[in-house]
Protein backbone atom coordinates (compact mmCIF):
# COMPACT_ATOMS: atom_id res chain seq x y z
CA UNK A 1 0.00 0.00 0.00
CA UNK A 2 2.96 2.58 0.43
CA UNK A 3 3.69 2.23 -2.97
CA UNK A 4 0.21 3.87 -3.82
CA UNK A 5 0.53 6.14 -1.69
CA UNK A 6 4.05 7.29 -2.73
CA UNK A 7 3.07 7.56 -6.39
CA UNK A 8 -0.41 9.82 -5.09
CA UNK A 9 2.12 12.27 -3.52
CA UNK A 10 4.89 12.05 -7.00
CA UNK A 11 1.37 13.16 -8.83
CA UNK A 12 1.00 15.93 -7.06
CA UNK A 13 4.78 16.48 -7.17
CA UNK A 14 5.40 15.90 -3.11
CA UNK A 15 7.73 13.78 -1.89
CA UNK A 16 6.98 11.55 1.60
CA UNK A 17 9.01 10.73 4.68
CA UNK A 18 8.81 7.27 5.81
CA UNK A 19 7.48 8.34 9.25
CA UNK A 20 4.54 10.17 7.32
CA UNK A 21 4.00 7.29 5.23
CA UNK A 22 3.57 5.09 8.35
CA UNK A 23 1.29 7.61 9.92
CA UNK A 24 -0.73 7.55 6.86
CA UNK A 25 -1.17 4.37 5.92
CA UNK A 26 -2.34 3.91 9.57
CA UNK A 27 -5.29 5.58 9.14
CA UNK A 28 -8.85 4.65 8.52
CA UNK A 29 -8.81 5.72 4.70
CA UNK A 30 -5.06 6.42 4.07
CA UNK A 31 -5.86 7.76 0.01
CA UNK A 32 -8.31 10.49 2.02
CA UNK A 33 -5.88 11.21 3.96
CA UNK A 34 -3.53 11.87 1.72
CA UNK A 35 -5.78 14.05 -0.15
CA UNK A 36 -5.96 15.86 2.93
CA UNK A 37 -2.52 16.73 3.40
CA UNK A 38 -1.81 17.78 -0.21
CA UNK A 39 -4.69 20.16 -0.44
CA UNK A 40 -3.94 21.43 3.24
CA UNK A 41 -0.03 21.91 3.90
CA UNK A 42 1.26 25.16 2.11
CA UNK A 43 1.60 25.11 -1.95
CA UNK A 44 5.07 25.57 -2.01
CA UNK A 45 6.55 22.95 0.44
CA UNK A 46 7.72 20.15 -0.96
CA UNK A 47 8.26 17.50 1.60
CA UNK A 48 4.92 15.78 3.52
CA UNK A 49 6.68 15.45 6.81
CA UNK A 50 5.15 13.51 9.74
CA UNK A 51 4.40 16.98 11.38
CA UNK A 52 2.81 18.15 8.36
CA UNK A 53 0.07 14.94 8.84
CA UNK A 54 0.18 15.31 12.36
CA UNK A 55 -1.13 18.75 12.09
CA UNK A 56 -3.45 17.96 9.24
CA UNK A 57 -5.32 14.98 10.83
CA UNK A 58 -5.49 17.04 13.87
CA UNK A 59 -6.02 20.70 13.14
CA UNK A 60 -5.82 22.75 16.53
CA UNK A 61 -9.10 23.66 17.45
CA UNK A 62 -10.93 26.69 15.19
CA UNK A 63 -9.52 25.47 12.18
CA UNK A 64 -11.39 24.08 9.02
CA UNK A 65 -13.31 21.04 9.51
CA UNK A 66 -13.16 18.04 6.99
CA UNK A 67 -12.72 18.38 3.12
CA UNK A 68 -15.52 16.04 2.58
CA UNK A 69 -18.16 18.11 4.86
CA UNK A 70 -20.87 15.85 5.48
CA UNK A 71 -19.24 13.36 7.93
CA UNK A 72 -22.70 11.35 8.00
CA UNK A 73 -23.67 10.55 4.44
CA UNK A 74 -26.62 8.63 4.78
CA UNK A 75 -29.36 6.49 7.12
CA UNK A 76 -26.95 4.10 6.99
CA UNK A 77 -23.78 4.72 9.09
CA UNK A 78 -20.69 4.18 6.99
CA UNK A 79 -18.36 2.17 8.28
CA UNK A 80 -14.81 3.72 8.97
CA UNK A 81 -12.40 1.05 9.21
CA UNK A 82 -9.75 -0.54 7.29
CA UNK A 83 -8.10 0.49 4.40
CA UNK A 84 -9.16 1.76 1.11
CA UNK A 85 -6.56 0.05 -0.88
CA UNK A 86 -6.24 -3.40 -1.89
CA UNK A 87 -8.07 -6.35 0.52
CA UNK A 88 -9.89 -3.29 1.54
CA UNK A 89 -13.27 -3.33 3.17
CA UNK A 90 -16.83 -3.55 1.52
CA UNK A 91 -17.07 -0.25 1.35
CA UNK A 92 -15.10 2.88 2.42
CA UNK A 93 -15.56 6.79 1.31
CA UNK A 94 -12.42 7.92 -0.26
CA UNK A 95 -14.74 12.33 -0.98
CA UNK A 96 -17.44 13.71 -2.14
CA UNK A 97 -17.43 17.10 -4.07
CA UNK A 98 -19.40 18.44 -1.93
CA UNK A 99 -17.72 20.87 1.20
CA UNK A 100 -19.50 24.11 2.42
CA UNK A 101 -17.62 26.78 2.19
CA UNK A 102 -17.63 29.44 4.42
CA UNK A 103 -20.93 31.71 4.55
CA UNK A 104 -20.84 35.44 3.61
CA UNK A 105 -18.70 35.64 0.98
CA UNK A 106 -19.62 37.93 -2.45
CA UNK A 107 -20.37 35.17 -4.68
CA UNK A 108 -17.68 36.92 -7.40
CA UNK A 109 -15.01 37.05 -5.18
CA UNK A 110 -15.88 33.11 -4.06
CA UNK A 111 -16.37 32.31 -7.90
CA UNK A 112 -12.69 33.34 -8.01
CA UNK A 113 -11.64 31.47 -5.51
CA UNK A 114 -13.22 28.37 -6.99
CA UNK A 115 -11.18 29.26 -10.18
CA UNK A 116 -8.05 29.77 -7.97
CA UNK A 117 -8.92 26.27 -6.37
CA UNK A 118 -9.35 24.55 -10.08
CA UNK A 119 -5.76 26.15 -10.85
CA UNK A 120 -3.90 24.91 -7.81
CA UNK A 121 -4.97 21.79 -7.92
CA UNK A 122 -4.71 20.76 -11.53
CA UNK A 123 -1.60 22.86 -11.96
CA UNK A 124 -0.28 20.71 -8.87
CA UNK A 125 -0.37 17.54 -11.71
CA UNK A 126 1.26 19.46 -14.19
CA UNK A 127 4.29 20.65 -12.56
CA UNK A 128 7.60 18.59 -11.96
CA UNK A 129 6.53 16.52 -15.48
CA UNK A 130 10.16 16.21 -17.46
CA UNK A 131 7.85 17.35 -20.89
CA UNK A 132 7.40 20.62 -18.99
CA UNK A 133 10.81 21.66 -17.93
CA UNK A 134 11.76 25.51 -16.48
CA UNK A 135 8.33 26.38 -14.94
CA UNK A 136 8.10 29.87 -15.20
CA UNK A 137 5.07 32.53 -13.76
CA UNK A 138 4.04 34.31 -16.53
CA UNK A 139 4.84 37.56 -14.46
CA UNK A 140 8.86 36.73 -15.28
CA UNK A 141 8.76 34.70 -18.69
CA UNK A 142 9.32 37.85 -20.44
CA UNK A 143 13.02 38.33 -18.24
CA UNK A 144 14.25 34.90 -19.43
CA UNK A 145 14.42 34.55 -22.99
CA UNK A 146 14.72 30.92 -24.34
CA UNK A 147 12.76 27.63 -23.67
CA UNK A 148 10.41 27.92 -20.59
CA UNK A 149 6.95 25.89 -19.38
CA UNK A 150 3.71 27.93 -18.37
CA UNK A 151 1.11 26.34 -16.23
CA UNK A 152 -1.90 28.22 -16.83
CA UNK A 153 -6.04 28.41 -17.56
CA UNK A 154 -6.73 28.49 -21.21
CA UNK A 155 -9.48 31.47 -21.02
CA UNK A 156 -9.89 32.39 -24.72
CA UNK A 157 -8.78 30.83 -27.93
CA UNK A 158 -9.10 32.28 -31.59
CA UNK A 159 -7.78 31.46 -35.29
CA UNK A 160 -4.89 33.70 -36.52
CA UNK A 161 -5.78 36.43 -38.85
CA UNK A 162 -2.76 36.05 -41.65
CA UNK A 163 -1.63 32.27 -41.04
CA UNK A 164 -2.94 29.29 -39.80
CA UNK A 165 -2.49 28.18 -36.10
CA UNK A 166 -4.46 29.47 -32.79
CA UNK A 167 -3.84 32.33 -30.49
CA UNK A 168 -4.13 31.55 -26.70
CA UNK A 169 -4.98 33.80 -24.16
CA UNK A 170 -3.97 32.31 -20.88
CA UNK A 171 -3.63 33.36 -17.20
CA UNK A 172 -1.46 32.02 -14.08
CA UNK A 173 -1.53 33.28 -10.41
CA UNK A 174 0.64 36.06 -11.84
CA UNK A 175 -0.53 37.93 -14.89
CA UNK A 176 -2.01 37.35 -18.33
CA UNK A 177 -0.22 36.05 -21.33
CA UNK A 178 -0.79 35.81 -25.57
CA UNK A 179 0.54 32.24 -26.89
CA UNK A 180 0.31 31.39 -30.66
CA UNK A 181 -0.18 27.32 -31.35
CA UNK A 182 1.59 27.23 -34.51
CA UNK A 183 -0.49 25.46 -37.07
CA UNK A 184 2.87 22.12 -37.42
CA UNK A 185 2.74 21.37 -33.58
CA UNK A 186 -0.43 18.76 -32.88
CA UNK A 187 -1.79 20.91 -30.17
CA UNK A 188 -2.92 23.62 -32.84
CA UNK A 189 -5.70 20.56 -34.22
CA UNK A 190 -6.87 20.08 -30.38
CA UNK A 191 -10.37 20.89 -29.01
CA UNK A 192 -9.54 23.51 -26.47
CA UNK A 193 -12.26 23.86 -24.28
CA UNK A 194 -12.61 27.54 -21.91
CA UNK A 195 -11.49 27.59 -18.49
CA UNK A 196 -9.27 24.01 -18.54
CA UNK A 197 -5.93 23.73 -17.08
CA UNK A 198 -2.72 22.82 -19.04
CA UNK A 199 1.12 23.07 -19.11
CA UNK A 200 2.39 24.57 -22.29
CA UNK A 201 6.01 24.41 -23.08
CA UNK A 202 7.12 27.91 -24.74
CA UNK A 203 9.67 29.56 -27.02
CA UNK A 204 10.03 32.68 -25.24
CA UNK A 205 12.16 35.42 -27.85
CA UNK A 206 14.54 38.55 -27.25
CA UNK A 207 12.67 40.75 -29.19
CA UNK A 208 9.77 42.09 -27.16
CA UNK A 209 7.62 42.26 -29.78
CA UNK A 210 7.25 39.16 -31.08
CA UNK A 211 4.97 36.79 -29.55
CA UNK A 212 5.41 33.83 -27.31
CA UNK A 213 5.14 30.68 -29.02
CA UNK A 214 4.00 26.87 -28.25
CA UNK A 215 6.56 24.13 -28.30
CA UNK A 216 4.11 21.99 -26.94
CA UNK A 217 1.18 21.70 -24.65
CA UNK A 218 0.29 19.38 -21.84
CA UNK A 219 -2.81 18.16 -20.56
CA UNK A 220 -2.92 16.87 -17.54
CA UNK A 221 -4.45 13.60 -18.26
CA UNK A 222 -4.24 10.19 -16.06
CA UNK A 223 -0.68 8.93 -15.74
CA UNK A 224 -0.15 5.63 -17.53
CA UNK A 225 2.15 4.04 -14.97
CA UNK A 226 -0.59 4.86 -11.77
CA UNK A 227 -1.58 1.74 -9.34
CA UNK A 228 -4.33 0.09 -10.80
CA UNK A 229 -6.64 -1.52 -7.80
CA UNK A 230 -8.50 -5.17 -8.01
CA UNK A 231 -10.48 -6.95 -5.59
CA UNK A 232 -8.95 -10.17 -3.92
CA UNK A 233 -12.19 -12.30 -3.95
CA UNK A 234 -14.91 -12.91 -5.94
CA UNK A 235 -17.16 -9.40 -5.62
CA UNK A 236 -19.01 -7.74 -8.42
CA UNK A 237 -20.71 -4.53 -8.42
CA UNK A 238 -24.13 -3.70 -10.79
CA UNK A 239 -24.25 0.19 -11.64
CA UNK A 240 -27.59 1.84 -13.02
CA UNK A 241 -28.55 5.40 -13.56
CA UNK A 242 -31.02 7.21 -14.25
CA UNK A 243 -34.86 5.61 -12.48
CA UNK A 244 -36.54 8.74 -13.05
CA UNK A 245 -39.09 7.14 -10.57
CA UNK A 246 -42.79 9.13 -10.46
CA UNK A 247 -42.41 9.34 -14.62
CA UNK A 248 -45.38 7.84 -16.99
CA UNK A 249 -42.28 6.00 -19.00
CA UNK A 250 -41.02 4.10 -15.35
CA UNK A 251 -40.22 1.01 -17.34
CA UNK A 252 -42.23 -1.51 -14.73
CA UNK A 253 -42.20 -4.53 -16.84
CA UNK A 254 -38.02 -4.22 -17.23
CA UNK A 255 -36.94 -3.22 -13.90
CA UNK A 256 -38.81 -6.35 -12.50
CA UNK A 257 -36.68 -8.39 -15.00
CA UNK A 258 -33.75 -7.23 -13.28
CA UNK A 259 -35.67 -7.67 -10.09
CA UNK A 260 -35.62 -11.33 -10.89
CA UNK A 261 -32.33 -11.38 -12.06
CA UNK A 262 -30.72 -10.37 -8.60
CA UNK A 263 -32.65 -12.69 -6.83
CA UNK A 264 -30.87 -15.63 -9.00
CA UNK A 265 -34.56 -16.52 -11.06
CA UNK A 266 -33.23 -15.82 -14.52
CA UNK A 267 -30.17 -15.54 -16.87
CA UNK A 268 -26.53 -15.71 -15.32
CA UNK A 269 -27.23 -16.60 -11.47
CA UNK A 270 -23.63 -17.01 -11.32
CA UNK A 271 -23.15 -13.60 -11.90
CA UNK A 272 -25.85 -12.02 -9.84
CA UNK A 273 -24.90 -14.22 -6.97
CA UNK A 274 -21.34 -12.28 -6.62
CA UNK A 275 -22.98 -8.92 -7.01
CA UNK A 276 -22.41 -7.60 -3.23
CA UNK A 277 -23.32 -3.73 -4.01
CA UNK A 278 -25.45 -1.36 -6.17
CA UNK A 279 -24.03 1.84 -7.48
CA UNK A 280 -26.91 4.60 -8.82
CA UNK A 281 -25.76 7.22 -10.75
CA UNK A 282 -28.34 9.92 -10.33
CA UNK A 283 -31.64 10.98 -11.71
CA UNK A 284 -32.84 8.67 -9.15
CA UNK A 285 -36.53 10.23 -8.94
CA UNK A 286 -38.01 12.23 -12.48
CA UNK A 287 -38.55 15.64 -10.20
CA UNK A 288 -41.06 18.49 -10.80
CA UNK A 289 -40.98 20.99 -12.58
CA UNK A 290 -37.40 20.44 -14.15
CA UNK A 291 -38.72 21.44 -17.82
CA UNK A 292 -42.10 22.80 -19.42
CA UNK A 293 -44.91 21.17 -19.16
CA UNK A 294 -43.03 18.11 -17.03
CA UNK A 295 -46.53 17.50 -14.78
CA UNK A 296 -47.73 15.42 -18.45
CA UNK A 297 -45.28 12.87 -18.02
CA UNK A 298 -45.37 12.80 -14.09
CA UNK A 299 -47.47 9.66 -12.92
CA UNK A 300 -46.51 10.81 -9.28
CA UNK A 301 -46.73 14.64 -8.90
CA UNK A 302 -45.72 15.09 -5.39
CA UNK A 303 -41.89 15.07 -4.40
CA UNK A 304 -41.77 13.58 -1.32
CA UNK A 305 -44.31 10.54 -2.76
CA UNK A 306 -41.53 9.73 -5.85
CA UNK A 307 -38.86 9.32 -3.41
CA UNK A 308 -41.46 6.96 -1.24
CA UNK A 309 -41.70 5.10 -4.23
CA UNK A 310 -38.26 5.28 -4.88
CA UNK A 311 -37.86 3.85 -1.26
CA UNK A 312 -40.48 1.15 -2.21
CA UNK A 313 -38.11 0.22 -5.28
CA UNK A 314 -35.21 0.08 -4.06
CA UNK A 315 -36.76 -1.95 -0.99
CA UNK A 316 -37.41 -4.57 -3.68
CA UNK A 317 -33.86 -5.20 -4.40
CA UNK A 318 -32.06 -7.87 -2.14
CA UNK A 319 -31.34 -6.12 1.11
CA UNK A 320 -27.96 -7.85 1.46
CA UNK A 321 -26.94 -5.72 -1.60
CA UNK A 322 -25.75 -2.35 -0.40
CA UNK A 323 -26.88 0.43 -2.38
CA UNK A 324 -24.75 3.98 -3.05
CA UNK A 325 -26.78 6.98 -4.92
CA UNK A 326 -25.79 9.97 -5.69
CA UNK A 327 -27.90 12.83 -6.92
CA UNK A 328 -28.52 14.05 -10.63
CA UNK A 329 -30.51 17.17 -12.01
CA UNK A 330 -33.79 15.82 -11.47
CA UNK A 331 -33.31 15.43 -7.89
CA UNK A 332 -34.11 17.69 -4.94
CA UNK A 333 -31.29 19.23 -4.51
CA UNK A 334 -29.50 22.33 -5.00
CA UNK A 335 -28.27 21.88 -8.81
CA UNK A 336 -25.13 23.32 -8.62
CA UNK A 337 -22.23 21.24 -8.81
CA UNK A 338 -20.63 19.49 -6.66
CA UNK A 339 -24.35 18.92 -5.47
CA UNK A 340 -25.01 17.72 -1.72
CA UNK A 341 -26.78 14.69 -0.72
CA UNK A 342 -30.29 14.32 -1.34
CA UNK A 343 -31.59 15.76 2.28
CA UNK A 344 -32.43 13.67 5.20
CA UNK A 345 -36.68 14.76 5.29
CA UNK A 346 -36.46 13.10 1.57
CA UNK A 347 -34.35 9.52 2.10
CA UNK A 348 -36.08 8.71 5.79
CA UNK A 349 -38.58 6.17 3.71
CA UNK A 350 -35.46 4.87 1.74
CA UNK A 351 -34.24 1.55 2.83
CA UNK A 352 -31.30 1.44 5.64
CA UNK A 353 -28.82 -0.46 2.81
CA UNK A 354 -28.73 2.91 1.20
CA UNK A 355 -26.02 5.26 1.34
CA UNK A 356 -26.93 8.71 0.66
CA UNK A 357 -23.64 10.74 -1.35
CA UNK A 358 -23.33 14.02 -2.97
CA UNK A 359 -22.29 14.50 -6.66
CA UNK A 360 -20.16 13.69 -7.51
CA UNK A 361 -18.26 11.00 -4.83
CA UNK A 362 -15.44 9.04 -4.81
CA UNK A 363 -15.35 5.44 -2.86
CA UNK A 364 -13.34 2.21 -2.45
CA UNK A 365 -15.71 -0.93 -2.67
CA UNK A 366 -13.36 -4.35 -1.66
CA UNK A 367 -10.55 -1.54 -2.47
CA UNK A 368 -11.38 -0.69 -6.05
CA UNK A 369 -11.99 2.79 -6.32
CA UNK A 370 -15.03 3.97 -7.98
CA UNK A 371 -16.04 7.36 -8.99
CA UNK A 372 -19.84 8.43 -9.71
CA UNK A 373 -21.04 11.02 -11.11
CA UNK A 374 -24.25 12.20 -12.64
CA UNK A 375 -23.10 13.42 -16.12
CA UNK A 376 -24.77 16.99 -16.39
CA UNK A 377 -21.90 18.57 -17.87
CA UNK A 378 -22.40 16.27 -21.22
CA UNK A 379 -25.21 19.22 -21.93
CA UNK A 380 -22.05 21.74 -21.90
CA UNK A 381 -19.43 19.05 -23.39
CA UNK A 382 -21.09 17.77 -26.07
CA UNK A 383 -21.55 20.95 -28.03
CA UNK A 384 -17.99 21.70 -27.66
CA UNK A 385 -16.43 18.79 -28.73
CA UNK A 386 -16.77 18.03 -32.77
CA UNK A 387 -18.32 14.56 -33.41
CA UNK A 388 -19.74 13.98 -29.92
CA UNK A 389 -22.72 13.06 -28.88
CA UNK A 390 -25.59 11.35 -26.81
CA UNK A 391 -24.79 8.34 -28.08
CA UNK A 392 -21.32 7.89 -27.35
CA UNK A 393 -20.76 9.08 -23.99
CA UNK A 394 -17.30 7.23 -23.34
CA UNK A 395 -16.08 9.66 -25.48
CA UNK A 396 -17.01 12.44 -23.36
CA UNK A 397 -15.97 10.34 -20.22
CA UNK A 398 -12.22 10.63 -22.19
CA UNK A 399 -12.10 14.19 -22.40
CA UNK A 400 -12.75 14.86 -18.50
CA UNK A 401 -10.55 12.24 -17.71
CA UNK A 402 -7.60 13.81 -20.18
CA UNK A 403 -8.09 17.25 -18.36
CA UNK A 404 -8.67 15.78 -14.44
CA UNK A 405 -12.04 17.62 -14.60
CA UNK A 406 -15.61 16.44 -14.52
CA UNK A 407 -17.29 19.51 -15.53
CA UNK A 408 -14.88 22.33 -16.65
CA UNK A 409 -16.94 24.70 -18.82
CA UNK A 410 -18.10 27.39 -16.99
CA UNK A 411 -20.96 29.71 -17.21
CA UNK A 412 -22.98 27.55 -19.47
CA UNK A 413 -25.64 24.71 -18.69
CA UNK A 414 -24.51 23.45 -15.77
CA UNK A 415 -24.70 25.67 -13.06
CA UNK A 416 -21.12 25.27 -10.37
CA UNK A 417 -21.26 26.24 -6.77
CA UNK A 418 -18.86 28.71 -5.71
CA UNK A 419 -17.16 26.74 -3.45
CA UNK A 420 -13.52 27.54 -2.48
CA UNK A 421 -12.57 23.86 -3.21
CA UNK A 422 -12.85 22.46 -6.18
CA UNK A 423 -15.12 19.48 -6.06
CA UNK A 424 -15.00 18.52 -9.60
CA UNK A 425 -11.52 17.87 -10.08
CA UNK A 426 -10.80 14.01 -10.65
CA UNK A 427 -8.21 13.42 -8.13
CA UNK A 428 -7.07 10.23 -7.25
CA UNK A 429 -7.90 8.89 -10.66
CA UNK A 430 -10.26 6.41 -10.30
CA UNK A 431 -10.22 2.68 -11.01
CA UNK A 432 -13.93 3.18 -12.51
CA UNK A 433 -15.57 6.30 -13.71
CA UNK A 434 -19.23 5.81 -13.92
CA UNK A 435 -22.00 8.63 -15.31
CA UNK A 436 -25.32 8.98 -16.76
CA UNK A 437 -27.48 11.60 -17.59
CA UNK A 438 -27.44 10.95 -21.54
CA UNK A 439 -29.87 7.61 -21.07
CA UNK A 440 -27.44 6.05 -22.95
CA UNK A 441 -25.17 2.78 -22.89
CA UNK A 442 -21.49 2.74 -23.05
CA UNK A 443 -18.78 0.92 -21.87
CA UNK A 444 -15.03 1.62 -22.58
CA UNK A 445 -11.36 2.13 -20.69
CA UNK A 446 -8.82 4.79 -20.64
CA UNK A 447 -5.68 4.55 -19.60
CA UNK A 448 -6.39 1.85 -17.04
CA UNK A 449 -9.94 3.19 -15.92
CA UNK A 450 -13.02 1.29 -16.84
CA UNK A 451 -15.45 3.71 -18.05
CA UNK A 452 -19.23 3.26 -17.79
CA UNK A 453 -22.16 5.32 -18.69
CA UNK A 454 -25.36 3.18 -16.90
CA UNK A 455 -28.37 3.48 -18.89
CA UNK A 456 -31.70 4.83 -17.29
CA UNK A 457 -35.32 3.04 -16.37
CA UNK A 458 -37.12 5.75 -18.27
CA UNK A 459 -38.15 4.83 -21.77
CA UNK A 460 -38.60 7.62 -24.57
CA UNK A 461 -40.60 10.60 -23.26
CA UNK A 462 -42.62 13.09 -25.34
CA UNK A 463 -39.83 15.92 -24.24
CA UNK A 464 -36.66 13.69 -25.43
CA UNK A 465 -38.60 12.82 -28.69
CA UNK A 466 -38.90 16.57 -29.34
CA UNK A 467 -35.40 16.97 -28.60
CA UNK A 468 -34.58 13.88 -31.18
CA UNK A 469 -32.87 12.08 -28.14
CA UNK A 470 -33.09 8.23 -28.62
CA UNK A 471 -32.62 6.42 -25.22
CA UNK A 472 -30.97 3.28 -24.53
CA UNK A 473 -32.78 1.94 -21.73
CA UNK A 474 -33.39 -1.05 -18.97
CA UNK A 475 -29.26 -2.05 -19.74
CA UNK A 476 -27.29 -2.77 -16.42
CA UNK A 477 -23.66 -3.28 -16.53
CA UNK A 478 -22.25 -5.21 -13.91
CA UNK A 479 -18.65 -5.29 -13.19
CA UNK A 480 -16.17 -7.42 -11.54
CA UNK A 481 -14.10 -5.76 -9.31
CA UNK A 482 -11.09 -8.97 -9.37
CA UNK A 483 -10.27 -7.71 -13.18
CA UNK A 484 -13.16 -4.63 -13.94
CA UNK A 485 -14.21 -7.39 -16.53
CA UNK A 486 -18.53 -6.13 -17.58
CA UNK A 487 -21.18 -8.44 -18.18
CA UNK A 488 -24.05 -6.44 -20.14
CA UNK A 489 -27.50 -7.48 -19.39
CA UNK A 490 -30.40 -5.39 -21.67
CA UNK A 491 -33.96 -5.88 -19.64
CA UNK A 492 -35.90 -3.74 -21.88
CA UNK A 493 -38.38 -6.82 -22.91
CA UNK A 494 -38.78 -7.61 -19.67
CA UNK A 495 -36.33 -10.72 -19.34
CA UNK A 496 -32.52 -10.62 -19.11
CA UNK A 497 -30.44 -10.69 -22.76
CA UNK A 498 -26.92 -10.88 -22.11
CA UNK A 499 -25.04 -8.41 -24.58
CA UNK A 500 -21.40 -8.73 -25.53
CA UNK A 501 -20.21 -5.31 -26.74
CA UNK A 502 -17.73 -5.07 -29.39
FE1 LIG B 1 -31.92 11.47 -16.44
FE1 LIG C 1 -29.81 13.96 -15.70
Amino acid sequence: MHEHLIRYFAENRRLVSPDALERLSSTPEPLLACRMVVERMPPEEMFVTLSIVETVLHPPAGSASAPTGRSSPGPGEPTRTGSVLSEGPLFSLISEGFAPGPGGRAPLEAYGSLFTARYRSLGRLLRGRPDLPNVTPIRDLRQRPGAASIVVMVREVRPLQRRRGLRLSVEDETGAAEVIVPDEIPASRVTWIPDEVVGIHVGVPTDLHRSVVAKSVVRPDVPTDRPRHRAGRPHRVLLLSDLHIGSRSFLDESWAGLLAFLRGQDVAPDVASEIRQVVIAGDLVDGIGIYPHQERDLAIGDIVEQYAELGRRLRELPAELEIVVVPGNHDAVCPAEPQPAIPTELTTSLPPNVRVLGNPSTFAMGGVVIEAYHGRSFDDLIPALPGASYSRPTEVMKTMLAMRHLAPIYGSRTPLAPLPRDGLVIDPVPDILVTGHSHTYGVDQYRGTLLVNASTWQGETGYQRMRNITPVPARSAIVDLTDLSVATLDFLSGRGKEIVLS
